[in-house]
């Protein structure tokens, strides 16, 4: 199988199948098909795609440029299996914390395309901006599915398994923990009637800052200052939130061990 990709279908109709979808579309590829377990979010994402949908394997297009495998990462194993395409098809999945060959042995041409960055369909994100990490079985299908990505970001990288699994890994305690974090802020600050609104400055300049500085070095607050007495009275506060109050622990011991 050679040549540029100009169609595709897409398996899943969740987060990342909505924004991937779409935004292959603007940039000039067709998708020809949804496929879904769900009749009714494949059906939606297939109509506003000016696709086909089905949820049966047995019917899936043939003879796609592409096959975009946009599901949970635990159905990934047990859906590829059912698929019916032809073996020169080129399949990838999107998942950053798979490896590659959960795929392997259904089609001679299979690969990864792992946009990172966090998907949820009610937000709009520029995947022009979106770093694509990109793996393939070999140099040929890894060439096509860089032309593929480069029409749809300008931060394309060739990754490996192992490295981005890593990656991945940073960016679970990196944004997942961070959000975890402020709805944690949020459950207190509810209890009190105060508004999560009033840590937005301070949350955009964290971020803004460790980039700009080193984490390391844009670390603030009482861990590092070694103020214990005001940490004392923190986990007082939070007698009535007990996993918070050991979250608030922890993390403070680990500052506090990264410093020195
Ligand atoms: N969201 C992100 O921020 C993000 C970022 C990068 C990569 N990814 C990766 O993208 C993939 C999809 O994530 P997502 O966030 O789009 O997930 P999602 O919104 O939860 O959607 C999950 C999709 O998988 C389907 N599905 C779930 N279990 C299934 C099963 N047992 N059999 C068949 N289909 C099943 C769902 O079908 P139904 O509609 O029938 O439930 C739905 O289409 C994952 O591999 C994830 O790691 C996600």
């Amino acid at each position: 199988m050679t040549g540029e990709i100009d169609t595709a279908v897409i398996l899943g109709a969740g987060n990342i199948a909505w924004h991937l979808g779409h935004f292959l579309s603007k940039s000039g590829i067709t998708v020809v098909q949804v496929y879904n377990r769900s009749r009714e979010h494949g059906k939606k994402l297939a109509i506003s795609l000016k696709a086909d949908f089905t949820d049966t394997a047995d019917k899936l297009e043939k003879n796609a440029g592409i096959y975009f495998l946009a599901i949970s990462d635990d159905a990934i194993k047990t859906v590829v299996k059912q698929l019916t395409i032809s073996k020169d098809r080129l399949l990838v999945h999107t998942a950053g914390g798979v490896d590659m060959n959960v795929i392997s042995g259904i089609t001679e041409n299979y690969g990864v395309f792992y946009p990172l960055q966090t998907f949820s369909k009610e937000r709009h994100v520029d995947f022009t901006q979106i770093p694509l990490l990109v793996e393939a079985n070999n140099t040929e299908n890894l060439g096509r599915l860089k032309q593929l990505a480069l029409t749809v970001s300008r931060h394309v990288y060739e990754m490996g398994s192992e490295d981005r699994m890593i990656l991945h890994l940073a960016a679970v305690i990196a944004s997942n923990f961070s959000n975890h974090l402020i709805a944690c802020a949020e459950n207190i600050l509810k209890d009190r009637k105060l508004a999560l609104e009033m840590l937005k400055p301070l949350m955009v300049e964290t971020v803004a800052k460790a980039f700009a500085v080193t984490p390391g070095k844009a670390q603030t607050g009482p861990a590092v200052r070694g103020n214990f007495k005001l940490m004392e009275k923190h986990m007082a506060m939070l007698r009535s939130y007990p996993e918070i109050k050991e979250i608030y622990r922890l993390i403070s011991d680990n500052i506090i061990k990264f410093k020195n």
